[in-house]
Formats: C-alpha cells, sequence, structure tokens
C-alpha cells in the first residue's frame, strides 16, 4: 500500500501537466493517513470504544450502524453528527434515525481525546469509521484496515436520511436499487446485511410483519409462527413501539454467521432480512454461503465495509476538520 501510493506520488509529479492525477490522488483515502500527524489516533478510538461495549455491548452495534447511516447521506462525512441548529436540520430527526440511532455520546468522548492529542487533525468521519471496524473486532468479528483522510461536512441532508436509507418494509428490488445508487451490489447488500448479527431494533420497525404484512391482516408467511407468538408477546398491535427485541436472537452480542442461519429458520426479525432469502435467487445463494461458511462472510464483510467507507469522501480541502462533532466550525 505504501508502495503504490509513493508509485502514485512519482507518477503525479511526473505527468502533472498531462494528467489530473493530482486531483484524483486526493480523493484516495489510506490507512496510513495518520501516521505522521496522529499516530496514537486509532489506539485511543480503540480504548475509548473497548470501554464503552464493556460497559453496554450494544454500543458496538450502535456505531456499526452509524457509520451505515452516515455513509448513505452525502458519503461518509459525519453529516449524521452534527446538531440541528444555526440553519442545520439535523439528520437525527429522520425516519430511520429518529429515537432509534444512537452511540452519539461515544464519540463525543472519543473527539475529545483525539483533540487533546492532536489538535485539528483527525475528522468525525475517519472516527465513525474506524469505530465502526473495532465494534466489529470487539464483538468477534473480522478486522480490516480502515482507509483514512476523510474530512468533515459543512452540512446535513434530512431527506437524504429519509430517502437514501432503506427502511425495513421495503421491498428487495427498492433495497437493491437504493444500494446500487451508492455504488454496492447485491453482494455487499447480503454480507453488510450480516451487521444485523448484533444489536437491537424496536418494535415498531416489525410490527407489521406480525398482524398485517400485506394488508389482509395476516402476518408475514416467511416468519416462523413459533418465533411470531413469541415477539407478539412484547409487540403488541398497538402500543410498545420502543420495546427491543435482539436481531439475532441466537447470540445477540457476538458478530458471527448466526443471522444467517436464523434467516434458512424463517427467523429473521426484520422483513428486510428474510427477504434476502425469499425474494431473489441470487440473494438466497449468499445467504445460504455465508449461513454456511463464516469465513467467507467475514471476508467479504471486510471487502464490503471498505466499499461502504469509501461513498464520496470529502478530501483534500473540502469540508473541514471539526473540533466538536455535532457543530461546523465557526
Ligand atoms: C439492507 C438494508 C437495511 C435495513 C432496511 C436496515 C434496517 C434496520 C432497522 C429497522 C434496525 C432497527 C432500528 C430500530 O428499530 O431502532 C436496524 C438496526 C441495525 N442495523 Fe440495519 N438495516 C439495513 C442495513 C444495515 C447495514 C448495511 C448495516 C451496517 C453496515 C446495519 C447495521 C445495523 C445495526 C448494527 C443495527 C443495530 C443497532 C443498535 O442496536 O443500536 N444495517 N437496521
Ligand atoms: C412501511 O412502514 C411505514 C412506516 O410504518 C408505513 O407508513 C408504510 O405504509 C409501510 N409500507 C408498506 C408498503 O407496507
Amino acid at each position: 500500500m505504501a508502495n503504490s501510493m509513493s508509485f502514485l506520488i512519482l507518477l503525479c509529479l511526473v505527468f502533472a501537466p498531462f494528467c489530473l492525477c493530482h486531483k484524483k490522488m486526493g480523493s484516495y483515502l489510506y490507512p496510513q493517513f495518520y501516521d505522521y500527524s496522529c499516530p496514537q489516533a486509532q489506539e485511543i478510538v480503540k480504548s475509548i470504544l473497548a470501554n464503552a461495549v464493556a460497559k453496554e455491548p450494544r454500543i458496538a452495534a450502535s456505531l456499526l450502524r452509524l457509520h451505515f447511516h452516515d455513509c448513505f447521506v452525502k458519503g461518509c462525512d459525519a453529516s449524521i453528527l452534527l446538531d440541528g441548529n444555526g440553519g442545520i436540520i439535523s439528520e437525527k430527526g429522520s425516519n430511520p434515525n429518529r429515537n432509534s440511532a444512537r452511540g452519539f455520546e461515544v464519540i463525543d468522548e472519543i473527539k475529545s481525546a483525539l483533540e487533546k492529542e492532536c489538535p485539528h487533525t483527525v475528522s468525525c468521519a475517519d472516527i465513525l469509521s474506524i469505530a465502526a471496524r473495532d465494534s466489529t473486532v470487539l464483538t468477534g468479528g473480522p478486522n480490516w484496515e480502515v482507509p483514512l483522510g476523510r474530512r468533515d461536512s459543512l452540512g446535513a441532508s434530512l431527506s437524504g436520511s429519509n430517502n437514501n436509507i432503506p427502511a425495513p418494509n421495503n421491498t428487495f428490488q427498492t433495497i437493491l436499487t437504493k444500494f446500487k445508487l451508492q455504488g454496492l451490489d447485491i453482494v455487499d447488500l447480503v454480507a453488510l446485511s450480516g451487521s444485523h448479527t448484533i444489536g437491537n431494533s424496536r418494535c415498531t420497525s416489525f410490527r407489521q410483519r406480525l398482524y398485517n404484512q400485506n394488508g389482509n391482516g395476516k402476518p408475514d408467511f416467511t416468519l416462523d409462527q413459533y418465533y411470531a407468538a413469541e415477539l407478539r408477546n412484547n409487540c403488541p398491535k398497538s402500543g410498545g413501539d420502543q420495546n427491543l427485541f435482539y436481531l439475532d436472537y441466537v447470540t445477540p452480542t457476538k458478530f458471527d454467521n448466526n443471522y444467517f442461519k436464523n434467516l434458512l429458520a424463517y427467523k429473521g426479525l426484520l422483513s428486510s432480512d428474510e427477504i434476502l432469502l425469499t425474494k431473489n435467487e441470487e440473494s438466497a445463494e449468499l445467504v445460504k454461503l455465508y449461513a454456511e461458511r463464516n469465513d467467507i462472510f467475514f471476508d467479504q464483510f471486510a471487502k464490503s465495509m471498505i466499499k461502504m467507507g469509501n461513498i464520496s469522501p470529502l478530501t483534500g480541502s473540502r469540508g473541514q476538520i471539526r473540533t466538536n462533532c455535532r457543530v461546523i466550525n465557526t
């Protein structure tokens, strides 16, 4: 990696007058970005996160999800972290995020530690990306080197958050289209959905499946009926919207491939989970593969996370390095 970078830089010096590689170069993220400017950055993130996860295991899931909800809206630029004020309408109030997105205090804690160690250096967008990787590793999932060098946005997009992030009752086609709009494919969709091997969902996110999946007053027939009956105990027809359920009831805090095994048993919690098996042959084959081969799932998950983390980053002199992840610098 270091070698190929220096080769590229050399190439650009030689051919600078003839090509636009300077501009292109600026758009590359690379793992060594903070090696000189803040060599302790990754250690600091990991140690604060490890403490937070030890205190509350769900934090790992919540931070993994924040990176996803950040990257699908204007790219991985920490737009999701901005609070509303001074003309900014926060993404925190969007349908996918309201009463659901969490972990912001841990990001604040990491950011203030980094500002002490290396002021104005490490972006909030990179913190989200490193935290997503560390959350995966801390819960038993695969490791990967995180490409870095993202900068932070000067704004947020509530409509982007509402429109780009898939809803749990979207059709397979709608969800795949939303991934393709971000440059991700069906392999990325299935592998990244494997994130639902950790974390929780509220009753309101899957209630429709329990009572009235297709407007005919019947539950979703692709949901195991005994599992559905159990879920109804704490997710009544009305009320209990915020009641929490494990996305993977077998190993709820362990990053593994039980999520895919659950899908094969028709015990996926969200409609968007189960349809990976029931609505498309290609994705169904991938579900079966990942259920069978944890190693292949882990390998693809790491690749797809890097791909997601590369969605339209702000680099070079675009954007800024926020001092406080919740507000743009004045
Ligand atoms: C494929 C389309 C996806 C849909 C429709 C979807 C939808 C959801 C929903 C509805 C919840 C529960 C939210 C709540 O009720 O509070 C959830 C939780 C979660 N999602 Fe997804 N998701 C998708 C893809 C992803 C991806 C790509 C990732 C990460 C790369 C991810 C990571 C998570 C995690 C870790 C949680 C648990 C969060 C926590 O416990 O705080 N999801 N998702
Ligand atoms: C999906 O869920 C939303 C929010 O609960 C609801 O308003 C909408 O009607 C549902 N869509 C379908 C197709 O069932």
